[in-house]
Protein backbone atom coordinates (compact mmCIF):
# COMPACT_ATOMS: atom_id res chain seq x y z
CA UNK A 1 0.00 0.00 0.00
CA UNK A 2 2.59 2.69 1.49
CA UNK A 3 5.09 1.37 -1.84
CA UNK A 4 1.57 2.27 -4.65
CA UNK A 5 1.31 5.26 -3.28
CA UNK A 6 4.67 5.94 -3.42
CA UNK A 7 5.13 4.84 -7.03
CA UNK A 8 1.96 7.03 -8.11
CA UNK A 9 3.53 9.91 -6.55
CA UNK A 10 6.33 9.16 -8.08
CA UNK A 11 4.63 9.26 -11.36
CA UNK A 12 3.14 12.42 -10.86
CA UNK A 13 6.40 13.64 -9.93
CA UNK A 14 8.33 12.35 -13.29
CA UNK A 15 4.90 13.26 -15.16
CA UNK A 16 5.31 16.99 -13.82
CA UNK A 17 9.19 16.94 -14.74
CA UNK A 18 9.02 15.36 -18.42
CA UNK A 19 6.60 18.01 -18.93
CA UNK A 20 8.40 20.95 -17.61
CA UNK A 21 11.71 19.72 -19.73
CA UNK A 22 9.17 19.48 -22.82
CA UNK A 23 8.35 23.31 -22.27
CA UNK A 24 12.03 23.96 -21.79
CA UNK A 25 13.11 22.25 -24.74
CA UNK A 26 10.40 23.81 -26.65
CA UNK A 27 11.44 27.42 -25.65
CA UNK A 28 14.84 26.71 -26.14
CA UNK A 29 14.59 25.55 -29.72
CA UNK A 30 12.17 28.56 -30.34
CA UNK A 31 14.40 31.14 -28.57
CA UNK A 32 17.60 29.77 -30.84
CA UNK A 33 15.20 29.78 -34.12
CA UNK A 34 14.56 33.34 -33.56
CA UNK A 35 18.29 33.84 -32.65
CA UNK A 36 19.70 32.51 -35.77
CA UNK A 37 16.69 34.73 -37.57
CA UNK A 38 18.59 37.89 -35.92
CA UNK A 39 21.92 36.59 -37.43
CA UNK A 40 20.42 36.84 -40.46
CA UNK A 41 20.44 40.63 -40.54
CA UNK A 42 23.71 40.73 -39.07
CA UNK A 43 25.91 37.74 -39.41
CA UNK A 44 27.33 36.37 -36.11
CA UNK A 45 30.50 36.61 -36.11
CA UNK A 46 31.39 34.40 -32.93
CA UNK A 47 30.06 31.75 -35.97
CA UNK A 48 33.58 32.44 -37.09
CA UNK A 49 35.99 32.35 -33.81
CA UNK A 50 38.16 32.51 -31.56
CA UNK A 51 39.94 34.65 -33.32
CA UNK A 52 43.18 32.94 -35.86
CA UNK A 53 46.01 32.57 -33.48
CA UNK A 54 49.46 33.31 -34.40
CA UNK A 55 51.06 30.05 -34.87
CA UNK A 56 49.34 26.51 -34.13
CA UNK A 57 52.39 25.34 -31.65
CA UNK A 58 50.24 23.66 -28.36
CA UNK A 59 49.84 26.68 -26.13
CA UNK A 60 50.70 28.96 -29.14
CA UNK A 61 54.37 28.29 -27.56
CA UNK A 62 56.35 28.81 -30.66
CA UNK A 63 58.75 25.52 -31.21
CA UNK A 64 62.30 25.44 -31.05
CA UNK A 65 64.03 27.48 -33.39
CA UNK A 66 66.41 24.88 -34.39
CA UNK A 67 63.71 21.99 -34.61
CA UNK A 68 61.73 24.45 -37.00
CA UNK A 69 64.38 25.40 -39.64
CA UNK A 70 65.62 21.25 -39.97
CA UNK A 71 61.62 20.84 -40.46
CA UNK A 72 61.91 24.11 -43.17
CA UNK A 73 64.75 22.49 -44.88
CA UNK A 74 63.00 18.58 -44.72
CA UNK A 75 59.86 20.48 -46.42
CA UNK A 76 62.10 21.35 -48.93
CA UNK A 77 63.90 18.41 -49.47
CA UNK A 78 64.31 16.77 -53.16
CA UNK A 79 66.77 14.21 -52.00
CA UNK A 80 63.62 12.50 -49.80
CA UNK A 81 61.97 11.33 -53.27
CA UNK A 82 63.08 8.27 -54.77
CA UNK A 83 64.18 10.06 -57.88
CA UNK A 84 65.49 13.41 -55.93
CA UNK A 85 63.08 15.51 -57.44
CA UNK A 86 59.67 15.99 -55.41
CA UNK A 87 59.58 17.51 -52.29
CA UNK A 88 56.71 18.76 -50.32
CA UNK A 89 57.03 22.15 -51.84
CA UNK A 90 56.61 20.57 -55.67
CA UNK A 91 52.62 19.85 -54.74
CA UNK A 92 52.41 22.06 -51.88
CA UNK A 93 54.17 25.16 -52.77
CA UNK A 94 54.39 27.74 -50.52
CA UNK A 95 54.67 30.55 -52.39
CA UNK A 96 51.19 29.09 -54.20
CA UNK A 97 49.36 29.42 -50.99
CA UNK A 98 50.25 25.86 -50.08
CA UNK A 99 49.07 24.42 -53.54
CA UNK A 100 50.21 23.78 -57.19
CA UNK A 101 46.52 24.37 -58.89
CA UNK A 102 46.46 21.43 -60.77
CA UNK A 103 43.64 18.71 -59.98
CA UNK A 104 45.96 16.04 -59.49
CA UNK A 105 49.60 16.40 -58.33
CA UNK A 106 52.21 14.80 -60.44
CA UNK A 107 54.32 12.19 -58.17
CA UNK A 108 57.27 9.87 -58.81
CA UNK A 109 57.44 9.81 -62.66
CA UNK A 110 54.55 11.89 -63.30
CA UNK A 111 52.10 9.46 -61.70
CA UNK A 112 48.76 10.98 -60.49
CA UNK A 113 47.31 10.53 -56.99
CA UNK A 114 43.20 10.14 -57.04
CA UNK A 115 42.89 13.42 -55.24
CA UNK A 116 43.63 17.38 -55.17
CA UNK A 117 46.55 18.60 -52.99
CA UNK A 118 44.99 21.14 -50.60
CA UNK A 119 46.95 23.94 -48.78
CA UNK A 120 49.69 23.11 -46.27
CA UNK A 121 48.16 26.72 -44.70
CA UNK A 122 46.60 26.79 -41.67
CA UNK A 123 46.34 22.90 -41.97
CA UNK A 124 47.48 22.52 -38.64
CA UNK A 125 44.79 23.64 -36.94
CA UNK A 126 42.55 21.14 -38.37
CA UNK A 127 40.60 18.32 -36.55
CA UNK A 128 43.11 16.11 -38.66
CA UNK A 129 44.60 15.52 -41.89
CA UNK A 130 43.46 14.63 -45.52
CA UNK A 131 40.45 14.42 -47.48
CA UNK A 132 39.18 11.55 -45.32
CA UNK A 133 41.41 12.46 -41.64
CA UNK A 134 43.31 9.48 -41.75
CA UNK A 135 46.16 11.29 -40.00
CA UNK A 136 45.60 12.53 -36.68
CA UNK A 137 47.96 15.90 -36.90
CA UNK A 138 50.72 17.13 -39.51
CA UNK A 139 53.22 15.36 -37.68
CA UNK A 140 51.94 12.41 -37.87
CA UNK A 141 51.23 13.37 -42.24
CA UNK A 142 53.97 14.30 -42.69
CA UNK A 143 55.57 10.75 -42.80
CA UNK A 144 53.14 9.27 -45.66
CA UNK A 145 53.99 11.19 -48.47
CA UNK A 146 57.71 10.57 -48.90
CA UNK A 147 56.60 6.62 -49.11
CA UNK A 148 53.85 6.88 -51.20
CA UNK A 149 54.65 5.23 -54.34
CA UNK A 150 52.79 7.48 -56.47
CA UNK A 151 53.90 10.64 -54.49
CA UNK A 152 58.11 10.22 -53.66
CA UNK A 153 58.25 6.93 -54.09
CA UNK A 154 61.02 6.48 -51.04
CA UNK A 155 60.70 2.37 -50.73
CA UNK A 156 61.81 2.37 -46.64
CA UNK A 157 62.47 3.95 -43.91
CA UNK A 158 65.19 2.56 -43.47
CA UNK A 159 65.91 4.14 -47.01
CA UNK A 160 64.94 8.05 -45.74
CA UNK A 161 67.45 7.28 -42.91
CA UNK A 162 70.20 6.37 -44.89
CA UNK A 163 70.15 9.68 -47.79
CA UNK A 164 69.74 12.05 -44.03
CA UNK A 165 72.78 9.90 -42.52
CA UNK A 166 74.45 10.49 -45.63
CA UNK A 167 74.64 14.31 -44.80
CA UNK A 168 76.58 15.28 -41.69
CA UNK A 169 74.96 18.62 -41.69
CA UNK A 170 71.35 16.65 -41.64
CA UNK A 171 72.96 14.57 -38.91
CA UNK A 172 74.16 17.17 -36.87
CA UNK A 173 70.79 19.48 -37.45
CA UNK A 174 68.90 16.16 -36.23
CA UNK A 175 71.35 15.90 -32.70
CA UNK A 176 70.99 20.24 -32.04
CA UNK A 177 66.62 19.46 -32.49
CA UNK A 178 66.72 16.42 -30.62
CA UNK A 179 69.49 16.73 -27.96
CA UNK A 180 67.66 14.51 -25.49
CA UNK A 181 67.42 11.58 -27.59
CA UNK A 182 70.37 9.23 -27.76
CA UNK A 183 69.35 8.14 -31.77
CA UNK A 184 68.58 11.86 -33.21
CA UNK A 185 67.87 10.66 -36.83
CA UNK A 186 65.00 8.87 -36.58
CA UNK A 187 61.90 8.86 -39.10
CA UNK A 188 59.46 9.83 -35.96
CA UNK A 189 61.54 13.00 -35.76
CA UNK A 190 61.74 13.99 -39.39
CA UNK A 191 57.60 14.07 -39.09
CA UNK A 192 57.59 16.04 -35.49
CA UNK A 193 60.48 18.11 -37.75
CA UNK A 194 58.57 18.84 -40.66
CA UNK A 195 55.23 19.45 -38.46
CA UNK A 196 56.72 21.57 -35.98
CA UNK A 197 57.88 24.18 -39.63
CA UNK A 198 53.95 23.46 -40.57
CA UNK A 199 52.61 24.86 -36.96
CA UNK A 200 53.94 28.39 -38.42
CA UNK A 201 52.00 28.27 -41.43
CA UNK A 202 49.00 30.85 -40.69
CA UNK A 203 47.58 33.63 -42.96
CA UNK A 204 46.42 36.24 -41.33
CA UNK A 205 43.68 37.82 -43.70
CA UNK A 206 41.53 40.89 -44.15
CA UNK A 207 38.67 39.15 -42.55
CA UNK A 208 40.36 38.60 -39.34
CA UNK A 209 40.52 42.07 -39.10
CA UNK A 210 36.76 42.53 -39.88
CA UNK A 211 36.61 39.94 -37.02
CA UNK A 212 38.61 42.31 -34.87
CA UNK A 213 36.19 45.15 -35.29
CA UNK A 214 37.51 47.29 -38.41
CA UNK A 215 34.73 47.58 -40.20
CA UNK A 216 36.18 48.92 -43.15
CA UNK A 217 38.43 45.77 -43.32
CA UNK A 218 35.52 44.35 -46.08
CA UNK A 219 33.67 46.08 -48.68
CA UNK A 220 29.55 46.35 -49.24
CA UNK A 221 30.13 43.56 -51.49
CA UNK A 222 31.91 41.29 -49.35
CA UNK A 223 29.71 41.92 -46.42
CA UNK A 224 26.91 40.94 -48.65
CA UNK A 225 28.50 37.55 -49.32
CA UNK A 226 28.75 37.29 -45.64
CA UNK A 227 25.15 37.24 -44.92
CA UNK A 228 24.75 35.36 -47.49
CA UNK A 229 26.79 33.15 -46.73
CA UNK A 230 25.21 32.56 -43.30
CA UNK A 231 21.47 32.85 -44.37
CA UNK A 232 21.91 30.19 -47.31
CA UNK A 233 23.30 27.95 -44.72
CA UNK A 234 26.85 27.71 -45.81
CA UNK A 235 28.38 28.27 -41.73
CA UNK A 236 26.62 25.28 -40.72
CA UNK A 237 29.40 23.40 -42.37
CA UNK A 238 32.41 25.56 -42.81
CA UNK A 239 32.32 27.62 -39.47
CA UNK A 240 34.80 28.55 -36.81
CA UNK A 241 38.06 30.43 -37.32
CA UNK A 242 38.83 28.15 -40.68
CA UNK A 243 35.50 28.19 -41.98
CA UNK A 244 35.61 24.34 -41.98
CA UNK A 245 38.56 22.11 -40.72
CA UNK A 246 36.50 20.94 -38.05
CA UNK A 247 34.12 18.48 -38.89
CA UNK A 248 33.07 15.83 -41.58
CA UNK A 249 30.69 16.02 -43.78
CA UNK A 250 28.30 14.29 -46.35
CA UNK A 251 29.54 15.56 -50.00
CA UNK A 252 26.26 15.72 -51.30
CA UNK A 253 23.95 15.84 -48.29
CA UNK A 254 21.04 17.02 -50.43
CA UNK A 255 21.65 16.49 -54.17
CA UNK A 256 24.03 13.57 -55.10
CA UNK A 257 27.81 14.28 -55.78
CA UNK A 258 28.22 14.21 -59.39
CA UNK A 259 31.15 12.13 -58.90
CA UNK A 260 30.77 8.92 -56.40
CA UNK A 261 33.92 6.91 -57.25
CA UNK A 262 35.37 8.34 -54.22
CA UNK A 263 33.60 7.43 -51.28
CA UNK A 264 36.18 9.24 -48.96
CA UNK A 265 36.15 8.55 -45.00
CA UNK A 266 34.07 5.21 -46.02
CA UNK A 267 37.38 3.92 -47.11
CA UNK A 268 38.98 4.83 -43.78
CA UNK A 269 36.43 3.48 -41.09
CA UNK A 270 34.36 0.78 -43.27
CA UNK A 271 31.40 2.22 -41.48
CA UNK A 272 28.44 2.79 -44.09
CA UNK A 273 27.65 5.86 -42.31
CA UNK A 274 30.87 7.18 -43.28
CA UNK A 275 29.83 6.73 -46.90
CA UNK A 276 31.12 9.95 -49.13
CA UNK A 277 32.06 11.75 -45.96
CA UNK A 278 34.96 14.64 -45.82
CA UNK A 279 36.63 16.77 -44.10
CA UNK A 280 34.80 19.90 -44.52
CA UNK A 281 38.00 21.24 -46.08
CA UNK A 282 39.27 25.53 -44.91
CA UNK A 283 37.71 27.82 -47.25
CA UNK A 284 41.01 30.16 -46.23
CA UNK A 285 42.67 31.37 -49.45
CA UNK A 286 40.38 29.42 -51.13
CA UNK A 287 40.10 32.00 -53.83
CA UNK A 288 43.72 31.26 -54.12
CA UNK A 289 43.71 27.29 -54.31
CA UNK A 290 41.56 25.75 -57.03
CA UNK A 291 40.89 23.50 -59.06
CA UNK A 292 38.25 22.92 -56.22
CA UNK A 293 36.87 19.83 -54.48
CA UNK A 294 38.24 16.72 -53.45
CA UNK A 295 38.59 15.45 -57.15
CA UNK A 296 39.79 18.76 -58.44
CA UNK A 297 36.90 18.55 -60.65
CA UNK A 298 35.56 22.51 -60.07
CA UNK A 299 38.27 25.04 -61.79
CA UNK A 300 36.18 28.47 -60.93
CA UNK A 301 35.50 29.44 -57.57
CA UNK A 302 31.99 30.61 -58.69
CA UNK A 303 31.21 27.11 -60.04
CA UNK A 304 32.01 25.83 -56.78
CA UNK A 305 30.55 28.06 -54.97
CA UNK A 306 27.15 27.07 -57.40
CA UNK A 307 27.64 23.44 -56.52
CA UNK A 308 28.03 23.91 -52.84
CA UNK A 309 24.99 25.61 -52.67
CA UNK A 310 23.22 23.08 -54.72
CA UNK A 311 24.38 19.70 -53.81
CA UNK A 312 24.81 20.62 -49.87
CA UNK A 313 21.73 23.29 -49.20
CA UNK A 314 19.11 22.42 -52.11
CA UNK A 315 19.24 25.54 -53.00
CA UNK A 316 19.99 27.70 -56.41
CA UNK A 317 22.05 31.16 -56.17
CA UNK A 318 21.42 33.67 -58.59
CA UNK A 319 24.82 35.01 -60.69
CA UNK A 320 24.86 38.13 -58.26
CA UNK A 321 24.36 36.27 -55.03
CA UNK A 322 27.33 33.89 -56.31
CA UNK A 323 29.29 36.55 -57.21
CA UNK A 324 28.97 38.01 -53.29
CA UNK A 325 30.32 35.44 -51.68
CA UNK A 326 33.18 34.60 -54.14
CA UNK A 327 33.53 38.37 -52.96
CA UNK A 328 33.56 37.76 -49.32
CA UNK A 329 35.28 34.17 -49.48
CA UNK A 330 38.29 36.52 -51.15
CA UNK A 331 38.48 38.22 -47.73
CA UNK A 332 39.45 35.09 -46.23
CA UNK A 333 43.18 35.12 -48.91
CA UNK A 334 45.43 35.86 -45.91
CA UNK A 335 49.23 36.83 -45.88
CA UNK A 336 51.69 34.24 -46.41
CA UNK A 337 54.53 34.67 -43.75
CA UNK A 338 57.51 35.63 -46.23
CA UNK A 339 60.58 35.26 -44.30
CA UNK A 340 59.76 32.15 -42.70
CA UNK A 341 59.10 30.29 -46.34
CA UNK A 342 62.24 31.43 -47.70
CA UNK A 343 63.42 28.25 -49.18
CA UNK A 344 66.65 27.52 -46.90
CA UNK A 345 70.09 26.50 -48.20
CA UNK A 346 70.39 22.29 -47.98
CA UNK A 347 73.03 20.44 -46.41
CA UNK A 348 75.74 18.80 -49.48
CA UNK A 349 75.29 15.96 -51.03
CA UNK A 350 78.51 13.33 -49.95
CA UNK A 351 80.02 10.07 -51.54
CA UNK A 352 78.00 8.55 -49.74
CA UNK A 353 74.62 9.75 -50.62
CA UNK A 354 72.50 7.69 -52.72
CA UNK A 355 71.77 8.69 -56.27
CA UNK A 356 68.63 9.44 -57.91
CA UNK A 357 66.37 6.83 -58.73
CA UNK A 358 64.31 7.39 -61.93
CA UNK A 359 62.83 3.72 -62.30
C1 LIG B 1 52.90 14.39 -55.29
C2 LIG B 1 52.23 15.45 -54.57
C3 LIG B 1 52.40 15.56 -53.08
C4 LIG B 1 53.59 15.57 -52.36
C5 LIG B 1 54.99 15.39 -52.87
C6 LIG B 1 53.21 15.81 -50.99
N1 LIG B 1 51.85 15.94 -50.88
FE1 LIG B 1 50.81 16.46 -49.22
N2 LIG B 1 49.10 16.03 -50.15
C7 LIG B 1 48.98 15.68 -51.48
C8 LIG B 1 47.63 15.23 -51.74
C9 LIG B 1 47.06 14.77 -53.07
C10 LIG B 1 46.95 15.30 -50.51
C11 LIG B 1 45.52 14.87 -50.22
C12 LIG B 1 45.50 13.36 -50.13
C13 LIG B 1 44.29 12.80 -49.42
O1 LIG B 1 43.57 13.54 -48.78
O2 LIG B 1 44.10 11.58 -49.48
C14 LIG B 1 47.92 15.83 -49.54
C15 LIG B 1 47.60 16.16 -48.21
C16 LIG B 1 48.47 16.82 -47.36
C17 LIG B 1 48.13 17.41 -46.10
C18 LIG B 1 46.74 17.46 -45.48
C19 LIG B 1 46.12 18.83 -45.56
C20 LIG B 1 44.67 18.81 -45.21
O3 LIG B 1 44.01 19.85 -45.33
O4 LIG B 1 44.13 17.76 -44.82
C21 LIG B 1 49.27 17.94 -45.56
C22 LIG B 1 49.42 18.69 -44.25
C23 LIG B 1 50.35 17.63 -46.49
N3 LIG B 1 49.81 16.98 -47.58
C24 LIG B 1 51.67 17.92 -46.27
C25 LIG B 1 52.69 17.35 -47.04
C26 LIG B 1 54.08 17.27 -46.62
C27 LIG B 1 54.62 17.77 -45.31
C28 LIG B 1 54.76 16.66 -47.64
C29 LIG B 1 56.23 16.28 -47.68
C30 LIG B 1 56.68 15.34 -46.67
C31 LIG B 1 53.78 16.41 -48.69
N4 LIG B 1 52.54 16.80 -48.27
C32 LIG B 1 54.10 15.89 -49.94
C33 LIG B 1 49.97 15.76 -52.42
C34 LIG B 1 51.32 15.76 -52.13
C1 LIG C 1 26.56 20.04 -45.34
C2 LIG C 1 27.88 20.65 -45.22
C3 LIG C 1 28.26 21.74 -46.19
C4 LIG C 1 27.55 22.89 -46.51
C5 LIG C 1 26.20 23.33 -46.00
C6 LIG C 1 28.39 23.62 -47.44
N1 LIG C 1 29.57 22.96 -47.65
FE1 LIG C 1 31.08 23.58 -48.83
N2 LIG C 1 32.00 21.81 -48.57
C7 LIG C 1 31.55 20.77 -47.78
C8 LIG C 1 32.33 19.58 -48.03
C9 LIG C 1 32.16 18.23 -47.36
C10 LIG C 1 33.26 19.93 -49.02
C11 LIG C 1 34.26 18.99 -49.69
C12 LIG C 1 33.55 18.36 -50.86
C13 LIG C 1 34.44 17.45 -51.67
O1 LIG C 1 35.40 17.91 -52.25
O2 LIG C 1 34.16 16.24 -51.71
C14 LIG C 1 33.03 21.35 -49.32
C15 LIG C 1 33.78 22.08 -50.23
C16 LIG C 1 33.60 23.43 -50.51
C17 LIG C 1 34.44 24.21 -51.37
C18 LIG C 1 35.68 23.73 -52.11
C19 LIG C 1 36.90 23.94 -51.26
C20 LIG C 1 38.15 23.33 -51.82
O3 LIG C 1 39.23 23.67 -51.30
O4 LIG C 1 38.10 22.51 -52.75
C21 LIG C 1 33.91 25.48 -51.39
C22 LIG C 1 34.45 26.68 -52.16
C23 LIG C 1 32.76 25.48 -50.54
N3 LIG C 1 32.60 24.22 -50.02
C24 LIG C 1 31.94 26.56 -50.32
C25 LIG C 1 30.67 26.44 -49.76
C26 LIG C 1 29.65 27.48 -49.82
C27 LIG C 1 29.83 28.84 -50.44
C28 LIG C 1 28.53 26.97 -49.22
C29 LIG C 1 27.18 27.60 -49.12
C30 LIG C 1 26.54 27.93 -50.39
C31 LIG C 1 28.87 25.64 -48.75
N4 LIG C 1 30.16 25.36 -49.11
C32 LIG C 1 28.01 24.83 -48.03
C33 LIG C 1 30.50 20.84 -46.87
C34 LIG C 1 29.51 21.81 -46.92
Amino acid sequence: MTLQWHHGNRDKIHRFIVFWVVVAATLLIFLRGSEIAIADEAPNLALFGPPLPENFYPQQQPADPELVDLGRSLYFEKRLSKNQDISCNSCHQLDHYGVDNQPFSPGHKGQLGGRNSPSVYNAAAHVAQFWDGRAADVEAQAKGPILNPVEMAMPSEAQVLKVLNSMPEYVEAFATAFPKDKQSVTYDHLGQAIGAFERGLVTPAPFDRYFAGDQTALNAKQKRGLTLFVDAGCAQCHNGTYFGGNTYQKAGRVNPWPNQEDQGRYKVTGDEYDRMLFKVPSLRNVAKTGPYFHDGSVKSLKAAVVQMANTQLGKDLSNSEAGDIVAFLESLTGEPPTDYIQPPVLPVSTESTPAADPT
